[in-house]
Protein backbone atom coordinates (compact mmCIF):
# COMPACT_ATOMS: atom_id res chain seq x y z
CA UNK A 1 0.00 0.00 0.00
CA UNK A 2 2.72 2.30 1.07
CA UNK A 3 4.09 1.63 -2.12
CA UNK A 4 1.16 2.80 -4.45
CA UNK A 5 0.96 5.85 -2.00
CA UNK A 6 4.56 7.36 -3.06
CA UNK A 7 4.22 6.22 -6.96
CA UNK A 8 0.97 7.99 -6.78
CA UNK A 9 2.57 11.67 -4.99
CA UNK A 10 5.76 10.82 -7.13
CA UNK A 11 3.57 10.68 -10.10
CA UNK A 12 1.90 13.63 -9.46
CA UNK A 13 5.39 15.60 -8.73
CA UNK A 14 6.66 14.72 -11.80
CA UNK A 15 3.52 15.90 -13.42
CA UNK A 16 4.16 19.20 -11.94
CA UNK A 17 7.13 19.13 -12.17
CA UNK A 18 7.46 18.87 -16.26
CA UNK A 19 4.61 21.87 -15.81
CA UNK A 20 6.48 24.38 -13.86
CA UNK A 21 9.66 23.84 -15.84
CA UNK A 22 7.83 24.25 -19.32
CA UNK A 23 5.87 27.21 -17.49
CA UNK A 24 8.79 29.16 -16.28
CA UNK A 25 10.60 28.70 -19.91
CA UNK A 26 7.94 29.70 -21.70
CA UNK A 27 7.30 32.89 -19.16
CA UNK A 28 11.03 33.52 -19.79
CA UNK A 29 10.06 34.19 -23.59
CA UNK A 30 6.95 35.72 -22.48
CA UNK A 31 9.02 38.61 -20.91
CA UNK A 32 11.54 39.38 -24.01
CA UNK A 33 8.39 39.76 -26.31
CA UNK A 34 6.25 41.99 -23.78
CA UNK A 35 9.51 43.88 -23.29
CA UNK A 36 9.04 44.11 -26.98
CA UNK A 37 5.76 45.02 -27.76
CA UNK A 38 5.18 47.27 -24.62
CA UNK A 39 8.59 48.33 -23.46
CA UNK A 40 5.86 51.44 -21.33
CA UNK A 41 3.99 48.49 -19.80
CA UNK A 42 6.58 48.68 -16.81
CA UNK A 43 4.38 47.53 -13.72
CA UNK A 44 3.06 44.45 -16.36
CA UNK A 45 6.62 43.29 -17.14
CA UNK A 46 7.64 42.99 -13.46
CA UNK A 47 4.42 41.08 -12.92
CA UNK A 48 5.72 38.52 -15.54
CA UNK A 49 9.08 38.86 -14.48
CA UNK A 50 7.77 37.61 -10.72
CA UNK A 51 5.69 35.14 -12.23
CA UNK A 52 8.48 33.79 -14.09
CA UNK A 53 10.84 33.64 -10.77
CA UNK A 54 8.02 31.89 -9.11
CA UNK A 55 7.32 28.95 -11.08
CA UNK A 56 10.51 28.71 -11.29
CA UNK A 57 10.85 28.66 -7.68
CA UNK A 58 8.03 25.95 -8.06
CA UNK A 59 9.76 23.93 -9.80
CA UNK A 60 13.16 24.13 -7.57
CA UNK A 61 10.92 22.73 -4.26
CA UNK A 62 9.37 19.41 -6.34
CA UNK A 63 12.88 19.31 -7.61
CA UNK A 64 14.11 19.42 -3.75
CA UNK A 65 11.40 16.75 -2.82
CA UNK A 66 12.83 14.20 -5.23
CA UNK A 67 16.45 14.78 -4.34
CA UNK A 68 14.95 14.52 -0.37
CA UNK A 69 13.61 11.46 -0.93
CA UNK A 70 16.45 10.16 -3.53
CA UNK A 71 14.27 9.35 -6.05
CA UNK A 72 14.13 11.07 -9.97
CA UNK A 73 10.65 12.11 -11.11
CA UNK A 74 8.74 9.87 -13.65
CA UNK A 75 9.55 10.68 -16.64
CA UNK A 76 6.74 13.05 -18.48
CA UNK A 77 5.94 14.09 -22.07
CA UNK A 78 4.04 17.05 -23.19
CA UNK A 79 1.37 15.29 -23.55
CA UNK A 80 0.82 15.71 -19.59
CA UNK A 81 1.77 19.34 -20.16
CA UNK A 82 -1.03 22.21 -19.40
CA UNK A 83 0.57 25.01 -21.62
CA UNK A 84 1.76 22.66 -24.37
CA UNK A 85 -1.72 21.03 -24.40
CA UNK A 86 -3.01 24.54 -24.61
CA UNK A 87 -0.79 25.73 -27.37
CA UNK A 88 -1.17 22.56 -29.16
CA UNK A 89 -5.05 23.09 -29.11
CA UNK A 90 -5.64 26.75 -29.94
CA UNK A 91 -2.28 27.48 -32.29
CA UNK A 92 -2.27 24.01 -33.95
CA UNK A 93 1.53 23.87 -33.48
CA UNK A 94 4.45 22.54 -30.63
CA UNK A 95 5.57 25.08 -27.89
CA UNK A 96 8.74 25.13 -29.64
CA UNK A 97 7.35 25.34 -33.45
CA UNK A 98 5.00 29.17 -31.94
CA UNK A 99 6.47 31.97 -34.32
CA UNK A 100 7.25 34.44 -32.10
CA UNK A 101 7.82 37.22 -34.43
CA UNK A 102 4.49 36.34 -35.89
CA UNK A 103 3.18 36.58 -32.52
CA UNK A 104 4.67 39.93 -32.14
CA UNK A 105 3.10 41.15 -35.05
CA UNK A 106 -0.36 40.13 -34.30
CA UNK A 107 -2.26 41.42 -31.36
CA UNK A 108 -4.88 38.81 -31.58
CA UNK A 109 -2.18 36.35 -31.44
CA UNK A 110 -0.48 37.90 -28.85
CA UNK A 111 -3.33 38.60 -26.58
CA UNK A 112 -4.73 34.95 -27.37
CA UNK A 113 -1.08 33.66 -26.18
CA UNK A 114 -1.71 35.76 -22.76
CA UNK A 115 -5.24 34.75 -21.98
CA UNK A 116 -3.74 31.24 -22.32
CA UNK A 117 -1.38 31.82 -19.63
CA UNK A 118 -4.22 33.33 -17.31
CA UNK A 119 -6.48 30.40 -18.06
CA UNK A 120 -3.38 28.38 -16.76
CA UNK A 121 -3.10 29.97 -13.71
CA UNK A 122 -6.88 29.79 -12.74
CA UNK A 123 -6.74 26.58 -13.19
CA UNK A 124 -3.58 26.31 -11.25
CA UNK A 125 -5.14 28.16 -8.31
CA UNK A 126 -8.22 25.60 -8.76
CA UNK A 127 -6.61 22.36 -8.46
CA UNK A 128 -4.32 23.21 -5.83
CA UNK A 129 -7.06 24.05 -3.47
CA UNK A 130 -8.39 20.91 -4.62
CA UNK A 131 -5.07 18.92 -3.90
CA UNK A 132 -4.53 20.46 -0.37
CA UNK A 133 -8.15 18.91 0.40
CA UNK A 134 -7.07 15.51 -0.13
CA UNK A 135 -5.98 12.87 2.53
CA UNK A 136 -2.86 11.94 0.89
CA UNK A 137 -1.75 15.57 0.51
CA UNK A 138 -2.53 16.33 3.86
CA UNK A 139 -0.58 13.14 5.19
CA UNK A 140 2.54 13.96 3.78
CA UNK A 141 4.09 16.94 5.36
CA UNK A 142 6.59 18.04 2.95
CA UNK A 143 4.26 17.85 -0.16
CA UNK A 144 1.58 19.85 1.84
CA UNK A 145 3.92 22.98 2.92
CA UNK A 146 4.88 22.94 -1.21
CA UNK A 147 1.63 22.72 -2.09
CA UNK A 148 0.43 25.79 0.41
CA UNK A 149 3.38 27.92 -1.11
CA UNK A 150 1.71 27.73 -4.70
CA UNK A 151 -1.88 28.16 -3.23
CA UNK A 152 -0.29 31.76 -1.74
CA UNK A 153 1.76 32.24 -4.75
CA UNK A 154 -1.20 31.66 -7.52
CA UNK A 155 -3.15 34.23 -7.21
CA UNK A 156 -0.31 37.09 -8.08
CA UNK A 157 0.12 35.14 -11.32
CA UNK A 158 -3.58 35.22 -12.79
CA UNK A 159 -4.70 38.72 -11.71
CA UNK A 160 -2.26 40.92 -13.51
CA UNK A 161 -2.55 39.21 -16.52
CA UNK A 162 -6.53 39.86 -16.09
CA UNK A 163 -5.97 43.23 -15.11
CA UNK A 164 -3.77 43.67 -18.19
CA UNK A 165 -5.92 42.33 -20.69
CA UNK A 166 -8.98 44.01 -19.45
CA UNK A 167 -6.73 47.16 -20.35
CA UNK A 168 -6.86 45.95 -23.84
CA UNK A 169 -10.45 44.48 -23.87
CA UNK A 170 -9.18 41.05 -24.05
CA UNK A 171 -9.48 39.70 -21.16
CA UNK A 172 -12.74 37.15 -21.37
CA UNK A 173 -11.68 33.55 -22.56
CA UNK A 174 -13.60 32.77 -25.86
CA UNK A 175 -16.00 29.44 -26.47
CA UNK A 176 -12.90 27.30 -27.97
CA UNK A 177 -10.57 28.43 -25.09
CA UNK A 178 -12.88 27.56 -22.39
CA UNK A 179 -14.17 24.44 -24.05
CA UNK A 180 -10.41 23.46 -24.55
CA UNK A 181 -9.62 24.47 -20.82
CA UNK A 182 -12.31 21.98 -19.76
CA UNK A 183 -10.91 19.33 -21.90
CA UNK A 184 -7.22 19.26 -20.95
CA UNK A 185 -7.93 19.25 -17.28
CA UNK A 186 -10.57 16.42 -17.07
CA UNK A 187 -8.48 14.41 -19.78
CA UNK A 188 -5.56 14.67 -17.68
CA UNK A 189 -6.75 14.38 -13.91
CA UNK A 190 -9.56 10.98 -15.11
CA UNK A 191 -7.98 9.81 -18.07
CA UNK A 192 -4.38 10.51 -18.53
CA UNK A 193 -3.22 10.74 -15.08
CA UNK A 194 -5.04 7.24 -14.17
CA UNK A 195 -3.46 5.83 -17.47
CA UNK A 196 0.42 6.85 -15.89
CA UNK A 197 -0.48 5.33 -12.50
CA UNK A 198 -0.97 2.09 -14.04
CA UNK A 199 1.62 2.45 -16.41
CA UNK A 200 4.50 0.22 -14.30
CA UNK A 201 6.40 0.66 -17.76
CA UNK A 202 6.95 3.96 -17.05
CA UNK A 203 10.43 5.26 -16.50
CA UNK A 204 12.16 7.56 -14.35
CA UNK A 205 14.24 10.61 -15.33
CA UNK A 206 18.18 9.90 -15.51
CA UNK A 207 18.42 14.03 -14.54
CA UNK A 208 16.87 16.62 -13.73
CA UNK A 209 15.42 19.37 -16.85
CA UNK A 210 17.63 22.23 -15.30
FE1 LIG B 1 3.61 27.13 -10.35
FE1 LIG C 1 1.42 29.79 -11.17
Amino acid sequence: MQSLVTRFNDLLVSVYLYNEYTGYKELERLIESVRIKFPEEKEFIRDVEKHCDDERKHYLMFRNYFKKNNRMPFKISPAFGYVDLFINHIFRKNIQDLDRQEMLSSDVLFFKLCRLVMMTEYRGMKQVHALLQMGLIKNNPALFKIFKVIERDEPSHCYPYQYWLKKYKSHLPQFQERITDLWIHYSLTLIKIPYLFFNFRLIRMKEFYA
